[in-house]
């Protein structure tokens, strides 16, 4: 299933988003972490240094190798200058799974150790203010968008996205890729207005968003909480003292994060898993064609010089069933 932590800067969707990959990967769950955030902190989130953390393959850097490995033989896509980020996979694309080596993850993911176990992590490359909302041709996180529009993931597989809610995500159609959205939101006014905004972009898309609350301090801010967000309110964490050690440099073993965290994560999986019993591969299908042609018409048709609606294979449908080409 595929999961994005969204929300407004400085929110804790860094924080989040690596607590629950260490919960996922202290399971056993096979796990592929994406850094789709402005500033790309998951890495140190994740207990690299910052050699490791700044030695990590940027997806960004390697969009023509991403493109060139999934469009595969797919005849309706001529060459890697004319797939956009929002392109979607036909008959002979590539498709990518959770659990295999490919050479998508060869370029762009590393292993990172979490207490006896190892997730895949993959990151962007930093980008700014400027990278977003532009309809960009190199879209550093159009890399994402294409690796999520090919990827049949199964129910016990887990790819967790944290993400920045730029306008980019809700142009390409990057927002309704996800099984579930958490948004992290402080309890402020800043922080649910986040929420708002995400709240209608999504409306008649089908997104399931609930709301995680962050440095959720005593009754009032619960109350504040409850009140703005209603019943979107999944679960609040408070001040962890866990993640302030691991920020010092200092990482105590998972096994010592504070219960009621830990009982938060444990709500965050189940509605996550719950949530991918909803998914709908034709839904899914049909709304990233939808977002394509929306791209093609505004931008990528003229910038590419193709038609891009003719890359659209009416007969496929993304799925476990699809079975990828030798
Ligand atoms: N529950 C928490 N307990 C303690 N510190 C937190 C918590 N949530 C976030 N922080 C701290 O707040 C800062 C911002 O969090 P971060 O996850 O980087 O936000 P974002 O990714 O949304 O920009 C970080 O220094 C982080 O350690
Ligand atoms: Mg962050």
């Amino acid at each position: 299933m595929k999961i994005a932590f969204v929300g407004k800067g400085g929110s804790g969707k860094t924080t989040l988003s690596s607590l629950f990959i260490r919960h996922l990967a202290a399971a056993g769950a096979p796990v592929v972490a994406v850094d789709a955030d402005i500033n790309q902190h998951l890495g140190a989130a994740l207990g690299l240094d910052e050699a490791e953390a700044s030695a990590l393959p940027a997806m960004g850097e390697h969009l023509p190798l991403i493109k060139n490995y999934l469009r595969g033989s797919n005849p309706r896509i001529s060459s890697a200058e004319t797939m956009i980020k929002t392109t979607p996979p036909g008959e002979g694309s590539r498709l990518l799974r959770v659990r295999e080596d490919n050479p998508v993850y060869d370029a762009c993911a590393r292993p990172v150790e979490l207490d006896g176990s190892a997730v895949r992590l993959m990151v962007t490359g930093p980008f700014t203010d400027a990278d977003l909302g532009v309809a960009c041709y190199h879209s550093k996180t159009g890399a994402v968008e294409l690796c999520l529009n090919h990827l049949v993931d199964g129910r016990d597989e887990y790819v967790v996205v944290d993400m920045t809610a730029g306008s980019d995500s809700f142009a390409s159609g990057m927002f309704t890729r996800f099984d579930i959205t958490f948004l992290v939101a402080e309890p402020t006014r800043r922080g649910v207005s986040v929420y708002r905004q995400y709240k209608e972009y999504a409306a008649g898309y089908g997104v399931a968003l609930k709301v995680i609350g962050n440095k959720v301090h005593g009754q009032d801010d619960l109350d504040f909480l409850r009140a703005e967000v209603g019943d979107d309110l999944l679960v609040t964490v408070g001040h962890s003292d866990w993640v302030r050690a691991m920020e010092k440099g200092r990482p105590p073993r998972f096994g010592f994060l504070e219960k009621p965290n830990l009982r938060a994560l444990r709500v965050l999986r189940t509605t996550a898993d719950a949530a991918y019993e909803h998914r709908d591969w034709e839904r899914y299908t049909r709304q990233m064609v939808h977002f394509h042609l929306k791209n093609a018409r505004s931008w990528g048709n003229e910038r590419t010089g193709a038609d891009l609606a003719a890359q659209v294979d009416p007969g496929f449908v993304l799925g476990e069933g699809v079975v990828a080409p030798a």
